[in-house]
């Protein structure tokens, strides 16, 4: 259906020369409908009012299936329908996704990382797919069944009156009949099914992230660690990244100018010559830590209760922003002062990371950390808080 707009002023309605006046003459006067009249009014009558109320005359008119139940009929409508079945088909795919395929973290080379990696690629996959065939389904349904009408509408302004209002809903209804729509009953059962399963998948989710409980496992639940965590008493080393990560380069305290920061990940010697390990270890989103060294006489303040977690002139905090998890590695020297640059987030270094300017509100996550009788700097713990955004509403101060 298409409809031009013409500026001729009200009630100039005109027909094209030539071309088929689809609605006959008895079409009623709007001047002249009382409230008996439109109660005595067919559907159709009504539509054909609501045109003439709006100033629009309708040129052409052609049903596309004036012949019903036809073969070729049928055969568009099975074309429209299976859009909708396949539209069904990925939406349910991406619910039994979303809510059953194994998306808990696992590091490259574990049991199960294939599958981990491919739950967003699936639910993405499904998802979209889905869209995509519901809207061939919707667009194949308005060219297949629609009339092909040209209407030519007249401009006036002003609000609508109760005529225009009941006659409106009657035209609505009319375009619904003139596709038919109500008895492709295979097209309105496919096209129901697949709208009824978006919208519980997007209900589900909307809530699964509410259900789903991260803290699930307790002390051991994955997001209380980061890769520094002591694992069976093991050292665990401050690594410098080359870019090859099987090129083990450990950091001494003399490896680093004074006023200066340098970024390190955790290594353990057990996994020396596991380049899935290693890997892990440099790719783990929590595992980048900002290794800096103050200026000579710069003192240090500990957070209260966390004491000792510096060596001297070297302090280790988290990279990840507390704020929305930007990497905040830009570390002024003169001010002594760490910025994220996402939204401009300030924590001074000298006094575990306290955030003084923007929207970070918890201090980054300091790492505990000491020289070993080899000389290389090793971490002793895991972070004195969690890891990312402050959302977690918890931690150290
Ligand atoms: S993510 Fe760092 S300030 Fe927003």
């Amino acid at each position: 259906m298409s409809t031009t707009r013409s500026d001729g002023g009200p009630g100039t309605g005109r027909h094209s020369s030539g071309a088929r006046a689809p609605h006959p003459a008895e079409t009623p006067n709007p001047a002249q409908v009382t409230e008996a009249d439109l109660d005595a009014m067919s559907q159709e009558q009504l539509a054909r009012l609501a045109a003439n109320l709006d100033d629009v005359e309708v040129v052409h008119n052609a049903n596309p299936w004036p012949i019903p139940g036809t073969r070729a009929e049928k055969r568009a409508a099975r074309s429209v329908a299976l859009w909708f079945l396949i539209s069904a088909v990925c939406g349910l795919a991406f619910l039994v996704a979303f809510l059953a395929w194994p998306h808990e973290y696992r590091a490259p080379g574990d049991p199960g990382y294939v599958m981990y990696a491919l739950y967003t690629p699936v639910i993405g996959t499904t998802l979209g797919l889905g869209i995509l065939a519901l809207g061939v389904a919707v667009i194949q349904y308005v060219k297949k069944f629609f009339p092909e009408e040209v209407s030519i509408q007249q401009r006036h302004g002003g609000p609508s009156d109760e005529v225009a209002r009941r006659t409106v809903i009657a035209q609505l209804q009319q375009a619904g009949k003139d596709t038919g729509i109500g008895r492709r009953g295979m097209i309105l059962g496919t096209a129901g099914l697949a709208t009824g399963v978006f919208a519980v998948g997007l209900g589900v989710a909307a809530v699964a992230p509410l259900v789903r409980n991260p803290w699930k496992g307790g002390p051991d639940a994955a997001l209380w660690h980061s890769g520094w965590r002591p694992v069976n008493g093991e050292t665990v080393y401050l690594r410098y990244d080359t870019g090859d990560p099987s090129e083990i380069v450990l950091v001494r305290p003399e490896d680093q100018e004074p006023g200066s920061m340098m970024t390190v990940f955790p290594f353990r010697e057990s996994e020396r010559g596991n380049e899935e390990a290693l890997l892990n270890a440099l790719r783990r989103s929590d595992n980048p830590t900002m290794l800096i060294r103050f200026r000579p006489g710069t003192v240090f303040v500990p957070a209260p209760g966390h004491e000792g977690l510096n060596y001297g002139d070297y302090v280790a905090y988290s990279k990840v922003c507390t704020h929305l998890g930007c990497p905040a590695s830009l570390f002024e020297s003169q001010t002594n002062r760490i910025l994220c640059p996402c939204h401009q987030s300030q924590f001074v270094a000298t006094e575990h990371a306290r955030p003084v300017f923007g929207p970070a509100a918890r201090p980054l996550p300091q790492l505990p950390i000491t020289v070993n009788d080899a000389g290389y700097l090793v971490a002793t713990g895991d972070f004195d808080g969690p890891v990312g955004p402050a959302f977690w509403e918890m931690g150290k101060i």
